[in-house]
């Protein structure tokens, strides 16, 4: 049985400051909301304030990124045991930063095996893009990106994962996948390989979110699916709302 897990993907947006006052307001309300994990993943700057606010909270932390290497001439990364004390997530190969940061699918694996031995959970993004989708090329694109960032795993290692599908099309354009779409892709383009490369058990007891233009009004749907075990979720994630959309998911 997978428990349901929603992370808000706050991307670069509000200062520590602003992050304080708007977890002040949703804290409470979130907390009272059962059956459902919840993160959130603030701008790194923000992370010790907001693991100060959420302390006692069932709210967990995290990071957007972290470095594959665990110390050295790695100017503006952040390494894992620089966020250990704040959070128990860290978001790895999120499509913008594999866009506009260069990250390769082989550092996927690396920074996932280091946010592993320092006991964080990794979120594993995946997705592809317009062109792929209408190209027919999603199953072999989305599989080969889940293949080479757990290469080398093992089944315990796997299991520890939480993985994203987030077609890149649905990030923030308001243009979601259908619930079929989505579930679909992540049983044909994730579970099969997981199951291929794990066993079965594993590929199981792996929690997949979907993430693309998620909001108060369609998660319920996302979670109908058998495949589908929570969300990433941006824009959404920012406000308020935020509190409906967790509660929606159970
Ligand atoms: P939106 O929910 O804003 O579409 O962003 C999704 C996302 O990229 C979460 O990581």
């Amino acid at each position: 049985m997978r428990t349901p897990f929603i992370a808000g993907n706050w991307k670069m947006n509000k200062t520590a400051a602003e992050a304080v006052t708007f977890l002040n307001e949703i804290k409470d309300a979130l907390d009272k909301i059962e059956g459902v994990d919840i993160a959130v993943c603030p701008p790194s700057i923000a992370i010790p304030a907001v693991a100060e606010v959420l302390s006692g909270s069932k709210v967990g932390v995290g990071a957007q990124n972290i470095c594959g290497a665990e110390s050295g001439a790695f100017t503006g990364e952040i390494a894992a045991n620089m966020i250990t004390p704040f959070c128990q997530y860290v978001i790895i190969g999120h499509s913008e930063r594999r866009a506009y940061f260069g990250v390769l699918d082989s550092w996927v694996n690396q920074k996932a095996k280091v946010a592993l031995a320092h006991g964080l959970t990794p979120i594993i993004c995946v997705g592809e893009s317009l062109e792929q989708n209408e190209a027919g090329e999603t199953v072999s694109f989305v599989s080969g990106q889940v293949k080479a960032a757990f290469d080398g795993f093992t089944a315990e290692q796997a299991a520890s994962c939480v993985i994203a599908y987030e077609p890149i099309w649905a990030i923030g354009t308001g243009k979601s996948a259908s619930v079929e779409q989505a579930g679909g892709i992540i049983h044909d383009s994730i579970r099969v390989p997981l199951a291929e490369m794990f066993g079965e058990e594993t590929a199981q007891a792996i929690r997949i979110q979907y993430g693309g233009s998620v909001k108060e009004g369609n998660i319920a749907a996302y979670m109908s699916h058998p495949d589908i075990d929570g969300a990433l979720v941006g824009g959404a994630a920012l406000k308020a709302g935020f509190v409906e959309l967790v509660a929606n998911a159970v």
